[in-house]
Parts: C-alpha cells; sequence; structure tokens
C-alpha cells in the first residue's frame, strides 16, 4: 500500500476548510486528522505517514466539516474543564467561554463542603459534570426543558457516573415555573446558568444557525426572556450568601447587571468579561 505524508493531507484538508469559511480551518484540519489516527492532536508530528484509508477517512469528514457541520457533531465530543460529554445532532455544543462560568463557580465554592449547585438550562450537562468531576461532595442538580438536550445530558450523566464521579440529578423542567426546584428554595450554595440568550434576528454562522437547536441560543426580549427567569430563580433558591453566575451575550453588560441589580436580595453584582474582553457574565450573591 502506499504511504503518504500526513503533513500534505491536513494541508488540502485546511485549504478546503479555508475556502469554506470555516473560522479555524487549521486548527480543525488537526483536529479531525487526530480524530481519525486516534491521538492526541500534539502527537500528529510524530505521524509522518499514513495508509491510504486514513487520507480517505480523513477527507469524508473534512467534507462534512466543509458544509459547516460542526466539528463536535462529526468527533462525537465536546471538553468543558476536566471533562467530555458526548454530542450531536439535538444538543447545544458547550463553548469555550462557558468555562469562565464553571472556574468563577469552583472558585466560590471553596471552602464550603458538601454544596448544594443548580446548573439551569443544562444542555449536554457538560457545567454540571465538570462541577461534579472537581466537587465530588457537591450536590449537583440540572434542569433543562428540552426532550433530545436531556436525553445527550442523560447519557453524559451515566457515562460520568459509571466512570466514578458523583451523580449528578438531572431534571426535565422549564425554568420559567416559579415553582421549578421548590423544595430547595433558600437551601442551594451556587446557581450557574448559561440560557440561550443571542437577540432574536442576530446573524450567526451556519454551524449555529443550521446545528445548535434554536431553543438553545435564541431568546425573545432582545436576548434576555430566559436570563430574567434565571435571576429570579437565582434569587429564590439560593441560601444567604449563596452565589449566582449567569452567562450573557456580550450585547448584556449592562443589561443583565441590571436584571439582576433589580432583585433587591442579590448584592455584589459584578459583571465579567471574557477571553476576547467582551462581556459575558454577571454574578452576584444573595444577602444574608
Ligand atoms: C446555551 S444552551 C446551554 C447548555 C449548557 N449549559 C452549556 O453550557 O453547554 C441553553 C439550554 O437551555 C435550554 N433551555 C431553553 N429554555 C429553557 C427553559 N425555559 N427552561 C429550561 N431550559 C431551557 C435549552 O434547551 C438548551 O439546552
Amino acid at each position: 500500500m502506499n504511504r503518504q505524508p500526513l503533513r500534505l493531507a491536513i494541508m488540502e484538508a485546511t485549504r478546503i476548510l479555508t475556502e469554506a469559511g470555516v473560522e479555524s480551518p487549521r486548527s480543525d484540519a488537526d483536529l479531525i486528522a487526530a480524530h481519525v489516527l486516534g491521538v492526541d492532536r500534539g502527537r500528529l508530528p510524530m505521524v509522518p505517514l499514513v495508509d491510504p484509508p486514513v487520507i480517505e477517512a480523513i477527507g469524508q469528514l473534512v467534507a462534512q466539516r466543509a458544509k459547516r457541520i460542526p466539528l463536535q457533531y462529526l468527533t462525537g465530543w465536546a471538553a468543558l474543564g476536566n471533562v467530555t460529554v458526548n454530542v450531536g445532532a439535538g444538543v447545544f455544543v458547550p463553548r469555550p467561554e462557558t468555562e469562565l462560568l464553571l472556574e468563577w463557580g469552583l472558585k466560590f465554592l471553596q471552602g464550603r463542603e458538601y454544596p448544594v449547585v443548580v446548573d439551569l438550562c443544562t444542555g449536554s450537562a457538560a457545567l454540571a459534570l465538570a462541577l461534579a468531576h472537581e466537587r465530588p461532595d457537591a450536590v449537583v442538580y440540572a434542569v433543562d426543558v428540552d426532550a433530545q438536550a436531556l436525553a445527550w445530558a442523560r447519557h453524559n450523566a451515566d457515562v460520568h457516573s459509571d466512570a466514578g464521579n458523583t451523580p449528578i440529578r438531572l431534571y426535565s423542567g422549564d425554568i420559567t415555573d416559579p415553582t421549578m426546584f421548590a423544595e430547595l428554595d433558600g437551601l442551594v450554595d451556587l446557581v450557574l446558568c448559561n440560557p440561550p440568550y443571542v437577540p432574536e434576528g442576530t446573524y450567526v454562522p451556519p454551524e449555529v444557525a443550521e446545528h445548535d437547536p434554536a431553543r438553545a441560543v435564541f431568546a425573545e426580549e432582545s436576548g434576555l426572556a430566559i436570563i430574567r427567569h434565571a435571576v429570579a430563580a437565582g434569587a429564590r433558591l439560593l441560601r444567604p450568601g449563596g452565589g449566582l453566575a449567569i452567562e450573557h451575550d456580550d450585547t448584556h453588560g449592562s443589561a443583565a447587571p441590571a436584571l439582576v441589580r433589580a432583585r433587591r436580595v442579590l448584592t455584589g453584582v459584578e459583571d465579567h468579561n471574557d477571553y476576547t474582553g467582551r462581556a459575558r457574565f454577571v454574578t452576584a450573591r444573595r444577602l444574608g
């Protein structure tokens, strides 16, 4: 069999993905090659030559990626914190900026033993599982309204508990329902939420427009409709001194903190930027 240089296959993949308008063509070409070869991306330079079936498999995935199918749907997984979750059609792919919400939450929990945590709008359950992985003593509740998202979340939760992580408590529910998790009112140490927040009508790339579920991305009231309910749920669920962190659109740097400040039981309201300097999440504490 005629072996071929992997480097050339990656160069060709990068060219095709660049022409297709993919945002990070070289990185995606590398990650597709690494996925096909079953190695970490960093080990690709140690694979100089590959067999034709490998080139063909890379070519097939690159052709799909060029149609703007999300990379994570093709590889089947996405990472958040120190965990990976399975993703595919019907569930939102966790994004790097949500790492910041996780980091803030973990820092907030330092010094609190056996904390109760709620992840509103859990999607694939990535945030809930990443938190449970770092804090095995935590009791982590997670909720989503969408049946397909919940099926992925259930699968991911099972994989993680089978691997020895503390199981999370996954629920089907609507965070606009003021009775959701009523049994936890005033008992929660930390409420995290990455809700749908993109204002309707905003341009989004094909990966998002055609593949992420619309209900996971867009929200009414210029993107604030679900955030408003997350704030109300946080104010109700948190124990005195408990913490709230909600991700938002970069256009909500004033509007999201204003919604939080409007709740008199929430204090210490701060907005935080992401890695690119854009307003990205708001945090607060319950008075106590
Ligand atoms: C942006 S995705 C976030 C998923 C996950 N937290 C993450 O960071 O990857 C938002 C999620 O909120 C869910 N959602 C939308 N409206 C909701 C509601 N009213 N109640 C509960 N979940 C909702 C969607 O189904 C979707 O899974």
